[in-house]
This record gives structure tokens, sequence and C-alpha cells, in this order.
């Protein structure tokens, strides 16, 4: 009959694989499972204690005395293993975490304002040296300052549901900057000389000169003796400032119900110089902004005598001038946020 194996010497095999394993263990989980296998609730060794039982009397005391002291070295020799393999992994993080400091910097992105807010703020320059001074007015408005103080009946076109924004009732979403003039005129007496840069809203439908939100700046110039002459002066002096010294300029009469007479700024054509191309359809000339003197019934509206005062205002599209001064073919690229394209503005004036 085949003796069954000594307990004794089995212990001593257990813990000499076991001492094995725990030195070749290559991480921390490694370990972990070693003494998992070996020590833990239903490891080998634990295994051998729990027969100790089966043993005779004399066995039972030598073999428990040697399992408890293979047990606590191989918690030792576990514990050591687990600091030196802890060190290992810790230097070798610090390794790749440490900084190289002979690394040249990455570089931080700039950036720079948006060729629109450019082109405004260059138009407020213009104004500001000459001694205006710049407000501001709500982006909704009362229909009544938006249309009706502005001698704006009823039955004319802009009035029409399809070209405004209704917010609610009496309110729509100012489609020009020229309210405000009704708003500063209520609010100070004459002179007034300012500006007013702000965004505007229509229901256009949106194409290569017409986006449905934009920005305007209007103008107001309200003495006792403000003339045509005036107004002439000041915006052919402003078309020069912006687009060259050589610019030539032309008041074309034209239609607006808040002046009278009214007129639209013509600049001889940036591109051609006047001869004709495609930019100003062949006529040598591009339209730059909206004027005139302001009429007898805005003023009654304001709370002004016009019998005692004169004035003229204008008004402008930024973008429409930001496509002509930075030859842009397409309003619509002003607002792609396409960094090609607003890259080649950085560091640009304004
Ligand atoms: N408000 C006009 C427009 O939006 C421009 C304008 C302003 C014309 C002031 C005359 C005077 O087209």
């Amino acid at each position: 009959m085949k003796r069954p194996m000594d307990p004794s010497e089995e212990a001593r095999r257990l813990e000499s694989d076991a001492k094995e394993e725990i030195l070749s263990a290559k991480s921390l989980e490694d370990l972990e499972a070693v003494r998992v296998k070996y020590l833990g609730r239903k490891g080998l060794l634990t295994g051998l204690l729990r027969k100790l039982g089966e043993a005779g009397p004399d066995e039972r005391r030598e073999l428990g005395r040697f399992l408890n002291a293979a047990k606590s070295a191989l918690s030792a020799e576990i514990d050591a293993r687990k600091a030196a393999l802890k060190a290992a992994r810790d230097e070798a993080s610090l390794h790749e975490e440490s900084v190289d400091i002979t690394l040249p910097g990455r570089a931080r992105e700039i950036g720079s304002r948006h060729p629109t807010i450019k082109m405004m703020r260059e138009i407020m320059e213009v104004f500001l040296g000459m001694g205006f001074t710049s407000i501001e007015g709500p982006e909704i408005e009362t229909e009544y300052n938006n249309f009706d103080a502005l001698n704006t009946p009823e039955w004319h076109p802009s009035r029409d549901e399809h070209d405004s924004f209704y917010v609610a009732d009496g309110l729509v979403l100012r489609t020009h900057t020229s309210p405000a003039q009704i708003r500063v005129m209520k609010s100070q007496p004459a002179p007034v000389r300012v500006i007013v840069p702000g965004r505007c809203h229509r229901r256009d439908t949106p194409d290569a000169s017409h986006v449905i939100s934009f920005y305007q700046v209007e103008g107001l110039y309200v003495d006792y003796e403000v003339s045509m002459a005036d107004l002439k002066g000041t915006l052919a002096a402003f078309a020069r400032e912006i687009f060259g010294t050589e610019t030539r300029v032309r008041f074309r009469p034209h239609f607006f119900p808040f002046t009278e007479p009214s007129a639209e700024l013509d600049i001889s054509c940036l591109v051609c110089g006047g001869k004709g191309c495609r930019l100003c359809k062949n006529s040598g000339w591009v339209e730059v902004l909206g004027c005139g003197m302001v009429h007898p019934n805005v003023f009654r509206h304001a709370g002004y005598d016009p019998r005692s005062v004169t004035g003229f205002a204008f008004g402008m599209g930024v973008e429409r001038l930001a496509l002509l001064k930075y030859g842009i073919e397409n309003m619509r690229v002003l607002y792609d946020n396409d960094l090609r394209f607003l890259k080649q503005f950085q560091g640009m004036h304004a």
C-alpha cells in the first residue's frame, strides 16, 4: 500500500514553491495572486493548517509550529517583495512624468479681432476724432421708435411684416440704428453730435451681400445752422479717411422717410478706380451709406422745434464696408468662423 505523502514534506514543498513564486512576481498584481494562492482563505497553506486536526497529537504540534512559522515567513517575504515592486513602479512613473526643461515651449495661439468689429472700430475712430460721441440703443425697439417717429408711415414697404422680426405687440428687433436718433433727442436738448454702433435685424433672404443680423453705425448731428454742406464735408472726409485720400465721392439723390433731402454716398470703385469692373457692375461707383437732412417730422416726434434746429443723419452697414475695404467677395465668410480666413486679419490695425 502506498503511504500517503508526509504532511511535513508537503508543507516544506509548498513553502519553497511559494518563495520562488514570490520572488519571480513581476508586478503587484502577480504578487497579490501568489498571496491569495498560498495564504488566502482558500489558499494552499491555509488548507494545510485546516487539516491539522486530522494529524496525531505529536505530529500536530510539530507541524503546527512549522506551518505557522512558514506562514509568517511568507507574509514577510511578500511584504518585502511588495515594497520592492512599489519602489520600482514609482520610479518608473516618476521618470515618465518628469519634465524635460530643454524642450521648446508650446506657442500660445493669439486671437484677433473679427474683421466686422475691426471695421466698426475704424469707422468709429474717424467720427470720434471729429468730435462725435458714441452711444448705444436697444436691439429690441418699439415699433414707434423704429418706424412711426422716423416718419415711416404704416404703408411704407419697410413696415411690411416680411422685412422685420416682430417680438411682441408693438416691439420689433430694430431694422436699423436710426431709432436711436429719437432716443438721444428725447433725452437731451440740441446740439447733438452722436454715433450709434449696433446690431440690426431684417427678414431678408441671406445671400452674398445680405445677412439677417448685421451691424450699422448711425450718425446724427443737430445744431442751429447745420446744412447739407456740413453733411457733404463730413461724409467726404470720412470716406477718404477710410478708403484712402485718392477716393472720389458723389452724393446721389435717394429716398428715406426720415430725411429730406436724402442721398446715398458713393465712392469711386476701389478695384478699378472708376473705369468699370465686376465689383462696381461697370458703373465705376460703389454705394457706401445712406444720409440726408433730418426730416422736420422726425424733429417733431422727438420734441425738437424744426423751425429752430436743423441736422443731418447717416447710416451705414458695417459688413458692407468691410467687404469693400478688405476686398471680401461674400458676406457669409464673415459668419463662417473659418480660422484660415480670420487669421488674415491678425495684427491689423483697430
Ligand atoms: N437707416 C437707413 C438704413 O438703414 C440709413 C440712414 C440713416 C439713411 C440715417 C439716412 C439717414 O438704410
